[in-house]
């Protein structure tokens, strides 16, 4: 049966033609930086706040309302410096394929024509941009200075997961940058309801939910306060019970959907851990390499080697046990006692089973390095 009447509504770039409960961020987005920008005055901004909270869906909402100004919007994920944005964004502009070696003179130069061609005042919008704003301090300290140096009416708000406050090196001190900054913060489970309820209105015949099953989708959605975890997993509740002929969503729907998407439920946990719990399970990962699983021994007797092989020497008074129970409780890992065959008595096995071993390794490996 039919229950998805518009799915590119559950898309995760879907930009909705109202955005509610973020009107509070729009309001302080207003004030601090747009209607700054009209009067002729060019400012800098942070948003930051947790994957899914809406960061990157407000941006496009106040790109596709605003009129009188040009919203350029750059995703920067893959950029190490201010000047592949500015060079995309020229792109964007029509100019195509400037060099990458176009000095900021030339790439102002061509911003104010383009300003006066147009009479626009002009906003920037840098979504991801740790990358950019941890490695180029310089080009943030050229960006904030562009109106007075080359006279461009420019205001830029920087998006990234993190408080750049904690990773731009001199932000608040030498560089001598002006900016303000906007918090998003987790939804929580009376909102996630309401965003899931909206979209099934949106996206799905009136059938195929009730608000059982919204309820359902929020809650488990609620431990990340992500609007992403929860409309990813009405979307693919969604397909599930139309490939299955359902005529309504059922649990177990929500269920599948929630171990399809498994790999996003890792990833945030994998954050909330410490060195120490990186290194045991990534050496839990080593020891089950090609296997299907490990013992406590092995484990024990490669932790100090792994440790180092990271630079961080073993963890002072690591308790194995302490350790490995609370990944267990996290549900990163799964341990049990099996028999090891005739009078070789038992021992305590530990699995991964998640995901494949090499790809949890990978992250954890990249998480390791971030931390030490
Ligand atoms: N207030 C809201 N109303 C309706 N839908 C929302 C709202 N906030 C977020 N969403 C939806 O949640 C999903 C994730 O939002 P978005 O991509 O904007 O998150 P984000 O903060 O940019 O996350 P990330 O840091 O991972 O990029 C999108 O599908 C978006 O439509
Ligand atoms: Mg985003």
């Amino acid at each position: 049966m039919l229950l998805v009447k518009r799915p590119e509504a559950l898309d995760a770039a879907f930009v909705p033609d109202s955005l509610r409960l973020r009107e509070k961020e729009i309001h302080a987005i207003e004030q601090n930086v747009i209607l700054p920008l009209r009067g002729g005055n060019s400012s800098l901004m942070m948003v930051y706040g947790p994957s899914g909270v809406g960061k990157t869906t407000t941006m496009k909402f106040i790109q596709k309302s605003l009129g009188d100004v040009a919203v350029l919007y750059e995703n920067a994920i893959a950029h190490t410096s201010m000047r592949q944005v500015l060079l995309d964004s020229l792109n964007r502009l029509g100019r195509i394929n400037p060099s990458l070696f176009l000095s900021y003179d030339s790439i102002f130069g061509y911003l104010n024509r383009y300003q006066a061609r147009t009479s626009k005042k002009i906003l920037l919008i840098v979504d991801e941009a740790r990358n950019c704003l941890r490695s180029d301090p310089e080009g943030l300290r050229i960006l904030s200075k562009a109106h007075e140096t080359f006279g461009t009416s420019m205001s830029v708000i920087f998006v990234s997961i993190e408080n750049p406050l904690n990773f731009v090196p001199g932000i608040t001190g030498n560089l001598g940058i002006l900016f303000s900054t906007q918090r998003f913060r987790p939804y929580d489970v009376e909102e996630l309801y309401s965003i899931v309820m909206e979209r099934c209105r949106i996206a799905l015949v009136d059938e195929a939910y009730d608000e059982v099953i919204v309820r359902y989708i929020a809650g488990m959605a609620e431990q990340f306060g992500s609007a992403r975890v929860a409309i990813e997993l009405l979307q693919k509740a969604a397909h599930i019970a139309e490939y299955t002929n359902s005529d309504t969503i059922g649990s177990d729907d929500v269920r599948a959907a929630r171990a399809m998407i498994n790999p996003f439920f890792t990833e945030s946990k994998l954050g909330e851990l410490d060195i120490n719990e990186l290194i045991m399970l990534w050496t839990i990962c080593r020891c089950i390499g090609h296997g299907v699983r490990t013992n406590v021994t092995c484990v024990s007797r490669m932790l100090a080697d792994t440790a180092q092989s990271f630079g961080v020497g073993p963890g002072k008074g690591m308790n194995v046990y302490r350790v490995l129970k609370r990944l267990e409780n996290m549900g990163l890992v799964e341990s049990r006692i099996m028999g090891m065959g005739d009078r070789k008595g038992v021992k305590k096995v530990i699995e991964i089973n998640d995901l494949p071993v090499s790809v949890l390794s990978e992250k954890i490996e990249r998480l390791i390095r971030r931390l030490s």
